[in-house]
């Protein structure tokens, strides 16, 4: 099975604009004191991960603190939406998807995902991926990462009041820098696994908008639907 249009205009537009590769992606916070409210950050897209036996269901990767407040949302309830303007090519993907992340194997969290795993339904992305060595995936993506990076994994929690000025702590930075254990310990990978894509073409005349929409047939072969809007 191909891989599906959406994903080959990210690929093109990507190819051409490497560096906007900034997504944003929404959750809902339901312990605010202002009430259920959504919440939206942006996020680094790292890669595709895509089954050489079934390329219609390709997932997307990014990373995050495994402290960070998103990823308690995410574990409440993994339907999110991530939205992706790519200026070079006008060109806008709103993607609703389940998100998944993936901690250091000693997490509280880690069993949490191996449950959601095994659960995984045929005609999604992450069942193709249900043998995988997570474990390694996420090392793999962390030693990626540069320097300045891997030492952010090592600042308190992210969110959370700055104690003390900032450059008075540069060298207990400068020693969390080198420490890889720590910063492994906290980095999580964060899978995106589409079931509906929106998306806008504004570098056509006139605007074109399409919607992706996943469906699964009974032998579970995967076909996503176009469906034509008003921009
Ligand atoms: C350009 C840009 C890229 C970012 N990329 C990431 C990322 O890949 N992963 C991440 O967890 N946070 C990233 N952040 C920080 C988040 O936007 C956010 O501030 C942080 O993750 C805390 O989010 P939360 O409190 O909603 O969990 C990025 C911020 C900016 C401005």
């Amino acid at each position: 099975m191909a891989s599906p249009r959406w994903k080959i205009a990210i690929e093109k537009a990507l190819s051409q604009y490497k560096q906007q590769n900034v997504m944003q992606v929404a959750t809902l916070d339901t312990s605010s004191s202002l009430g259920t409210i959504s919440r939206v950050r942006s996020q680094i897209f790292r890669d595709w991960l895509e089954s050489p036996q079934n390329a219609s269901l390709p997932l997307l990767l990014t990373s995050t603190d495994i402290r960070a407040p998103k990823v308690s949302q995410l574990t409440a309830s993994s339907k999110a939406e991530v939205v992706w303007w790519i200026e070079g090519t006008a060109q806008q993907f709103r993607i609703i998807a389940d998100i998944y992340t993936v901690p250091h194997p000693e997490h509280a969290l880690h069993s949490h995902f191996l449950d959601v795993l095994a659960k995984s339904e045929s005609g999604t992305g992450l069942a193709l991926f249900i043998n995988e060595d997570w474990e390694a995936r996420r090392v793999a993506l962390f030693k990626t990462m540069g320097a300045h990076m891997k030492a952010s994994w090592c600042r308190p929690v992210p969110g959370s009041p700055l104690k003390g000025d900032p450059a008075a702590g540069k060298e207990k930075y400068e020693e969390a820098k080198r420490n890889w254990e720590t910063a492994l310990g906290n980095f999580a990978l964060m899978i995106i696994d589409p079931i509906e894509v929106d998306f806008v073409d504004l570098s056509t005349s006139p605007d074109k908008r399409t919607l992706f929409t996943k469906k699964v047939s009974a032998d579970d072969g995967v076909q996503w639907e176009e469906t034509d809007l008003v921009p």
